[in-house]
Order: C-alpha cells, then sequence, then structure tokens
C-alpha cells in the first residue's frame, strides 16, 4: 500500500527516492517518439495572445520555472501570478488568454477561485495536476497529469520534480504550437530522459547533504541565493527548509544582496549559493565573496566546470543542459532541508501548523 514508508524513516524520504521512477514514468507519459506530446488536441492556439500560469506553493515556483522556459522559447508575454494575488488582483484575462494552473492536489482554494475567475473572463484554462479527477482537473479544459502517486508528507518533493519535467515537456509542446520551434527540441528531449539518472546520482550523495546540514542546526536564519534559474530554485530550496526544520530562511537574488540582505550576513552566517548558470555563475561566485569577506560558512552547488576553489563545503551536479539544472540541484535542497529537521528532531512529514491541501482561504 502506498501508505507505507517502505523501510524509510518518512514519508518524505521516501518520496525524495521515488523521484526517478516517477519522473520517469512522467516521462513516459508525455514524450513519444522523441517528441513532447502533453495532449491539447482542441487548443486554438491562433487567438492567444498571452499566458498566465497561476498556483501557490511549491507549485508556483514550478510555474515560475515554466514562465522561464516559455519567456525563453516564444514571444508572448507570460505571466505566473500566485493564486491569491491573482484572484484580487487586476489582471487582464480573456478570451486572448491561456490560464495554466499548477496544484499537486487540484484542490487548493485559491487556485480554485482564480481558475473559477479565468472561466468567467472566458480564458482558455488548462490545469497541471497529480490527482485525477480533482475539482481543478474537472473544471479545466485541458488537463495533464503528473505521475508522483501519492504524496502524503506535507512538504512536496517527487510532486514538485515531476511538475518540472512536465513543464518542460508542455513548453516544448507550446512552443511548437505557436509555430516558433524550439532549435534544441530534440537535445532538451534528450536531457530530460537523462533525468532519472541524474536524480538518482543526486540520491547518492544524500550522506554528503547530511554532513552539510549540521552547519545549519543550530542556526536560526538561512540565506539562500542564485540568479536566473538559480534564483528559482533557491526560492524551492528555501521554502523546503523553513517548512521542515524551521529555520528562518530567505532566498534573494545574488544581485540584490548588495541592496539590503548583506546587512544581515556576519560571522558563521550559513549562505547556500547556486552557481549552476553558466552566463551568470561568475556573477553569483563575486556575491558569494562577498559573503565570504563578512565571514559566511558557504554551501555551494556548481556546475561541473564551475571553478570552487577555495570553497570548503561544494557539491556539483552533473553535466546537464543549464535549462534543467533546477531538477539535480533541487534534489540537493530537498535533502539539505530534511537532514537539518532530521537533525532537529522535527516532524518532517507533518510540521507544525501546516496542512497538505489548503481548501479554505
Ligand atoms: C499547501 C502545501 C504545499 C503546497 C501548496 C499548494 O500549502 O503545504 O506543499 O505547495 O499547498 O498545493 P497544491 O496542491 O495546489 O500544489
Amino acid at each position: 500500500c502506498a501508505a507505507q514508508k517502505g523501510g524509510y524513516d518518512t514519508f518524505m524520504q521516501k518520496e525524495m527516492h521515488e523521484q526517478p521512477y516517477v519522473i520517469k514514468e512522467t516521462l513516459r507519459a508525455h514524450i513519444e517518439n522523441n517528441l513532447a506530446m502533453p495532449e491539447l488536441s482542441g487548443l486554438d492556439v491562433s487567438k492567444i495572445n498571452q499566458i498566465y500560469y497561476v498556483a501557490c506553493g511549491t507549485a508556483y515556483h514550478a510555474s515560475l520555472y515554466a514562465q522561464y522556459l516559455l519567456r525563453t522559447w516564444i514571444d508572448l508575454p507570460i505571466y505566473c501570478i500566485s493564486a491569491s494575488e491573482f484572484r484580487y488582483g487586476n489582471y487582464r484575462v480573456n478570451e486572448n488568454t491561456l490560464c495554466i494552473f499548477v496544484s499537486q492536489s487540484g484542490e487548493t482554494a485559491d487556485t480554485l477561485a482564480a481558475l473559477k475567475l479565468s472561466k468567467e473572463n472566458k480564458a482558455q484554462t488548462l490545469t497541471v495536476t497529480n490527482v485525477l479527477g480533482s475539482s481543478l482537473a474537472r473544471l479545466s479544459d485541458y488537463v495533464l497529469y503528473t505521475c508522483a502517486g501519492p504524496e502524503i508528507a506535507v512538504a512536496s518533493t517527487k510532486a514538485y520534480t515531476t511538475q518540472l519535467v512536465l513543464l518542460a515537456c508542455l513548453c516544448l509542446k507550446l512552443a511548437s504550437l505557436f509555430n516558433k520551434g524550439v532549435a534544441c527540441k530534440n537535445h532538451m528531449i534528450n536531457q530530460l530522459k537523462q533525468m532519472p539518472d541524474v536524480v538518482e546520482q543526486m540520491l547518492a550523495q544524500e550522506e554528503k547533504m547530511a554532513e552539510f546540514a549540521k552547519l545549519l542546526t543550530n542556526q536560526k536564519d538561512a540565506y539562500f541565493i542564485g540568479r536566473q534559474l538559480d534564483y528559482l530554485s533557491v526560492l524551492e530550496g528555501a521554502l523546503k527548509l523553513k517548512e521542515v526544520s524551521y529555520v528562518h530562511a530567505d532566498a534573494y537574488m545574488a544581485g540584490e544582496l548588495k541592496h539590503g540582505p548583506i546587512a544581515l550576513i556576519e560571522k558563521d552566517t550559513v549562505v547556500i549559493a547556486l552557481a549552476t548558470q553558466p552566463s551568470v555563475a561568475q556573477k553569483t561566485i563575486s556575491n558569494i565573496l562577498e559573503t565570504v569577506a563578512r565571514g559566511a560558512k558557504v554551501i555551494l552547488i556548481a556546475s561541473q566546470s564551475q571553478n570552487t576553489e577555495g570553497f570548503e563545503y561544494v557539491i556539483r551536479i552533473p553535466d546537464v543542459d543549464p535549462l534543467l539544472s533546477c531538477i539535480p540541484a533541487t534534489v540537493l535542497l530537498q535533502e539539505l532541508a530534511y537532514y537539518v529537521a532530521k537533525e532537529k528532531g522535527c516532524d518532517v512529514d507533518k510540521p507544525r501548523n501546516l496542512a497538505k491541501s489548503v481548501t479554505v482561504e
């Protein structure tokens, strides 16, 4: 029965370890003959002139990723709005809008309200969810399912990474529907197919992350930094750490450090930094060095080719396309959060004050 821990200490750990399998299943459902095939027949893209992603929590972070990809590949305005803001904001949604809702449970009250509002405004609606027949799935024009299986731990892990791979497939598909074919399509699909192995390699680094986690167990705060896609990964990493370990964590765009957060960095402050994006990694390294100069201890997640000389706590992700490096990086950040929580004796699967699915506003 899926509601068993299968030999793992916690559901969260079990679900982290299921990621290679559920990512493979999700790819199998949405890639066929080397084509990204999310089923969208009937979707009329000819009149769509803007796209909104709408979601909450971890699903919102997945949506930010999809926004980033789509903005890279198609030439339309692409927005990503938290559902709790969307429903009260004056967003110009109309019949020329495609609204994409992302939700593990398919039942989140704010996301559901946002969907209803979009439908009232005649937008075309598409839901990405993990739960068959959920409210969002039933009410949307189109539905795509992640194949994560039941996720029991409150903190989302496998649902998130399956959302990332499915959204990557969806973005490839939308890019081809909008006739702006992605030049690197075959390469991206081949890279996506590597993800189960890549995630497996990250899970094998668990002990190293458990060691790094000890730096955080007596800390009140942690600072996550990154640029571009690395910034989106650190948003999720900081959320995970807060949720399960109660260490206050904030994520900053590395370039914003100097505009405020650097004032908080002092001796032994822990900074978790990502430098996986070749176009900006060196800039991030400069920002990290500014924190080191103030006595910070830095956990650095870097690409294979990144020079990390002088850094003590370094972990590398495998060689993958930079547009996908958030997947292995996220797995490392999940492990970090998990081991800080374990070390502190927290109830990892059921963090205080949180619910798996928030069905009231
Ligand atoms: C709750 C959960 C989060 C989740 C969010 C959105 O806050 O604790 O883990 O990300 O709801 O849930 P959904 O089911 O819409 O993805």
